[in-house]
């Protein structure tokens, strides 16, 4: 088992306001050094809270986070030399240059003056930012702003970068332009670990993933591991013209070989399945018997795992 960079042990957050908010109820987590991490979940699961407490911005109501092997509330000032963070919002300095905006993030950390000019240059030429030097953040599109709050962040080398809804707002072209920067980071050795509300990011970029509603966390695995839970890997939704005998319907699509579960959905069914020659057909020919209107074919996707798991979509 490889050292967990970043440990998170019984963590909670109540906020304390007209109407107490438990933001994170009891969340354990072990994010192994080197990976892609992340948290998946929609709004106001507690993905941001997590991040702020263990980037020292927000204190626990109780629970521990080590980023690593330092504690992030008795030494907050030690554990930020080892935390990168590119926060939900923009954070950028508009009164600096996109290279000064670098610079002095280096030399907050401690870096001298020739240190600080050479790492910031070498960021400018890795993130495809050394153009817009000069430039100020109003002027750059999202997706460059982006990579520039990535670049700051790293700029002093810490251990572990926290990416907070690193495409929220970001075009399809900068979001898979972000993903590369984010998968360059790994030969550097820096464990990333981001929040998102895409699953799509997150089956694409992260390594693991705990998917989180709540406050809690419900589930963690690879992606892959994740969509295998789902037991098939063909999912078949059949749409009804009456669901009178759906009962029925159902019983005997259970026995057909290599279908592994069926469940009742709006107007009709869905079948898990193993693929299998000839599993299509015998579904199509059955369910032609109850008057089949539509079938449509997909692939367990993390939103499949989070229906499953909450009864609810995502996007929700
Ligand atoms: N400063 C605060 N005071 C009171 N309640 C808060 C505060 N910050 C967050 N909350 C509440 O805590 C819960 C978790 O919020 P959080 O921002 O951590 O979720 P999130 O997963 O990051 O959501 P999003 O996807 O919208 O960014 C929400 O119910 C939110 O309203
Ligand atoms: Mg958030």
């Amino acid at each position: 088992m490889s050292e967990s960079i970043v440990e998170i042990l019984g963590l909670r957050k109540v906020y304390n306001g007209k109407n107490s908010v438990t933001a994170v109820d009891g969340i354990d987590l072990h994010v192994p050094a080197g990976l892609i991490y992340g948290l998946l979940g929609p709004n106001g699961a507690g993905k941001t809270t997590t991040i702020s407490i263990a980037t020292t911005r927000a204190i626990p109501t109780a629970g521990s986070v080590k980023i690593a092997g330092v504690d992030v509330v008795a030494h907050p000032a030690l554990a930020r030399r080892s935390i990168g963070v590119v926060p939900q919002f923009n954070t950028l300095d508009r009164s600096c240059t996109v290279a000064e905006n670098i610079y002095f993030h280096c030399r907050y950390f401690g870096l001298t003056k020739t240190e600080a000019t050479a790492r910031t240059a070498q960021l400018l030429d890795q993130f495809r930012l050394s153009d817009r030097a000069a430039a100020y953040p109003q002027a750059l599109s999202g997706g460059l702003a982006q990579r520039l709050q990535i670049a700051r962040a790293i700029a002093h080398r810490p251990r572990v970068l926290f990416l907070d809804e690193p495409s929220a707002g970001l075009d399809p072209q900068s979001r898979i332009a972000m993903w590369e920067a984010v998968q360059g980071l790994r030969g550097e050795g820096i464990t990333v670990v981001l929040t998102t509300h895409y699953m799509e990011e997150a089956d694409e970029l992260c390594d693991r993933l705990a998917i989180i509603d709540h406050g809690k966390i419900l589930i963690e695995d690879t992606p892959a591991a994740l969509k295998a839970s789902i037991g098939g890997d063909k999912i078949y939704d059949l749409r009804m013209r009456g669901v009178r005998d759906s009962g029925i319907l159902k019983r005997n699509l259970q026995t057909i070989e290599g279908v592994t579960r069926v469940e009742v959905i709006d107007g009709g069914l869905r079948v898990l399945a193993r693929a299998k020659d000839g599993l299509l057909a015998k579904v199509v020919t059955m369910a032609n018997e109850f008057g089949l209107r539509d079938l449509t074919t997909t692939e367990p996707s993390l939103e499949t795992v989070f229906i499953r798991l909450t009864g609810r979509d995502l996007r929700e």
